[in-house]
């Protein structure tokens, strides 16, 4: 099974690099298609760079690592290209002034996770994951000792839990459902835990 990376950034990158040491095939896409052709080469074989229409269409699963806005453009441009695929998406409702504080893009009771679901179309397989650690926790903490790190997910669909246990295994990480698309924003707070240095008991 071929993942799909639309976005190599802080996450996709991350997400990239595990894959590959995990023996994953991925392929990789961004807007910057020199800095794709780099990072594609510096995985080596399991790696390949592509367009965004190419990379969605060669995977078995999606993970748009872009901000909420890129996804809200690139999911309906793709839409008849996702049926049958699993979509996971890390995103936060999150944006930066111009003095680089963080604020909510979103109205409050409202998810990241509900707005990209409702994009998709009928047949495509919905999953919250690979955003609930930061950017630099995530890329340093696969294959934690004594204990894997956990990364949460949300679905509603088993299709896609299936698929994410793998993924977040391969990357070397502990998958753990933190609930379905209705809980995608409980899976962030739940982050705190799971990225604690020795996490003894489960999330309640
Ligand atoms: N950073 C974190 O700590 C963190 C933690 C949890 C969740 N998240 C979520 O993860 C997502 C990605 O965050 P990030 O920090 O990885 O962002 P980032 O470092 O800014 O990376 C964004 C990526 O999206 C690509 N991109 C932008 N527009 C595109 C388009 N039209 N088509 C294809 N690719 C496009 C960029 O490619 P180019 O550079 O080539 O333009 C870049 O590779 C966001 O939704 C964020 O909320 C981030």
């Amino acid at each position: 099974m071929t993942t799909a990376i639309v976005g190599i950034g802080n996450i996709g990158g991350a997400v990239a690099r595990h894959l590959v040491a995990g023996g994953e095939p991925v392929v990789l896409a961004a807007t910057d298609q020199s800095h794709v052709e780099a990072l594609a080469g510096e995985l080596g074989p399991h790696a390949r760079a592509a367009s965004v229409e190419d990379a969605i269409a060669d995977g078995d699963a999606v993970v748009f690592a872009v901000w909420l806005d890129t996804m809200r453009e690139l999911i309906p441009q793709h839409a008849r290209l996702l049926e049958g695929k699993v979509v996971v998406d890390p995103s936060n409702p999150i944006g930066f002034d111009e003095s680089g504080q963080p604020f909510r893009t979103l109205p409050e009771g409202q998810s990241a996770g509900s707005v990209v679901a409702a994009l998709l179309p009928a047949g495509a397989h919905y999953v919250k994951a690979f955003g609930t650690l930061g950017a630099d926790a995530l890329a340093a903490g696969a294959h934690r000792e004594p204990r894997r790190a956990v990364l949460f997910y949300a679905t509603d669909d088993d299709t896609a839990a299936a698929t994410i246990e793998r993924l977040v295994r391969a990357a070397g990480f502990d998958p753990l459902k933190a609930g379905g698309v209705a809980d995608a924003g409980r899976s962030r707070s739940y982050a705190c835990w799971a990225a604690s240095p020795t996490p003894t008991s489960s999330p309640r």
